[in-house]
């Protein structure tokens, strides 16, 4: 099986094609990259079929991650289809909370920092703020990251072939 995780944010153009980037080079450090899918949507259609934001693309960029995403709004199947769920801040978290429509939909959505050994509470939203910002989130997606790869080989590496 393959184990499917959608990353969550407002926009998708900023935070979840960031962290989309990012988990998909730490799955090619672990080896797991055939193992797990990776997409990312927003939970608004604001930018639909929009590129990631430029100022994302290239602060990724300089720490060797490539964001190619492309801006789509969630739709009620990917709360089947996907595995996990991962808002990025507590305003995602609870628009999703209230689209589930079961426990098992509720059971797969959490926060990225759930994952993270130092960081707390929100991905903080960059598109209003300067540079800092976008490297404050990388930061944040690059720890969180490896917390994620070791929640998801702790829960699927025995059904990984
Ligand atoms: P994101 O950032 O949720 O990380 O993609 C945002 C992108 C766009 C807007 C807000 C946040 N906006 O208001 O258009």
């Amino acid at each position: 099986m393959k184990v499917k995780v959608l990353f969550v944010c407002l926009g998708n153009i900023c935070r979840s094609p960031g962290a989309e980037a990012v988990f998909r080079e730490k799955l090619k450090k672990h080896h797991l990259e055939k193992d797990v899918e990776v997409d990312s949507a927003g939970t608004s259609g604001f930018h639909e079929g929009e590129a990631a934001d430029s100022r994302m693309i290239l602060h990724a960029k300089r720490r060797g991650y490539s964001v190619t995403s492309t801006a789509r709004e969630i739709m009620p199947g990917d709360l089947d289809t996907f595995d996990m769920i991962v808002a990025m801040d507590a305003n995602n978290y609870q628009h999703l909370m209230g689209i589930t429509k079961n426990p098992t939909q509720k059971n797969k959505v959490v926060m990225m920092t759930d994952f993270s050994e130092i960081y707390d509470g929100d991905v903080p939203d960059p598109y209003y703020g300067g540079s800092l910002g976008f490297d404050k989130v990388l930061d944040i997606l690059e720890e969180s990251s490896e917390g994620l790869i070791d929640e998801i080989k702790d829960l699927y590496s025995a059904k990984f072939k």
